[in-house]
């Protein structure tokens, strides 16, 4: 066997010390037991053949948006069930959605929320969100929906200057990384006590765990997710769902 950083036959480094390796052997097989299971293709056609229901309305905003160069941007579609999930189960009012791109995630927390139910949701671009418009209207939800085209921080900050801080039950962060610590304090006043916010992208296709990767966005997700674990405002789940999705309940 090859040892690694200077380990011996009968040794293995663990990033703070040596453990033996029938030791080691041992633990690894406790956590390989342990761990989140894999999801290979079928099993995730699997999974999907029998849970998801999207509404026929989000398939064609799906795959409408499968035409365009950045689709990928798009949220899957059992993680966008799950943010619908939520909101009802939470029985959310008042949202707030800072990422808009096309619309799926939108609609899919629309379509969740009561008739009376608001969403501000953030946006820069009048492209993409035009198509999102279209899907809103055809849903039927578009007067739940208050779309904001300008950065994200000046339309958050603008609630707060307007005394809407608490006013929040869900709010979805989904836009640029490097700002994601800007928005999720600024979601953090806007949201009420018992109030969540999800955040997409947070293990950034397995990046954030290589060491080799130093780009901006890598380490600014890695900076935001080790803040929230340090942080004893919230309550803390990171699910490996799609791209991986924090929520932060706010105490
Ligand atoms: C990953 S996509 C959002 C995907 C969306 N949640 C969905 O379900 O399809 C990110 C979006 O953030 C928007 N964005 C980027 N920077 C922004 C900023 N500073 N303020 C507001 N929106 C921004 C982009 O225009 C893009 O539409």
């Amino acid at each position: 066997m090859s040892g690694v950083g200077g380990e011996s036959e009968g040794e293995r480094y663990t990033g703070s010390g040596f453990l033996s390796l029938s030791l080691w052997v041992a633990l690894s097989k406790l956590l390989n037991t342990m761990k989140t299971l894999g999801l290979g293709d079928r099993l995730y056609d699997y999974l999907l053949s029998v849970s998801l229901r999207e509404p026929e309305v989000l398939q064609h905003l799906r795959q409408e948006t499968s035409q365009l160069p950045n689709a990928v941007m798009q949220v899957t579609p059992d993680e966008a069930q799950l943010l619908g999930f939520l909101v009802q189960l939470m029985q959310a009012r008042r949202t707030l959605e800072i990422g808009v791109f096309t619309g799926y995630s939108s609609l899919a927390v629309a379509l969740a929320l009561p008739e009376d139910g608001q969403m501000i949701a953030c946006d820069v671009s009048e492209e993409y969100t035009a198509i999102a418009r279209r899907y809103w209207q055809q849903a039927g939800v578009a007067h739940k929906i208050d779309l904001r085209l300008a950065p994200a921080l000046e339309t958050l900050d603008q609630l707060l200057s307007e005394g809407q801080a608490g006013c929040f039950d869900f709010a979805l962060i989904d836009a640029d990384k490097g700002n994601y610590l800007n928005y999720y304090e600024r979601c953090l006043q806007l949201i009420r006590p018992g109030g969540l916010i999800a955040v997409d992208n947070v293990l950034w296709s397995g990046r954030v765990a290589d060491p080799s990767v130093q780009d901006d966005a890598t380490t600014a997700i890695r900076r935001f997710n080790e803040t929230l674990y340090q942080d004893e405002r919230i309550s803390l789940s990171l699910l490996p769902i799609a791209d991986g999705l924090t929520l932060a309940l706010k105490r």
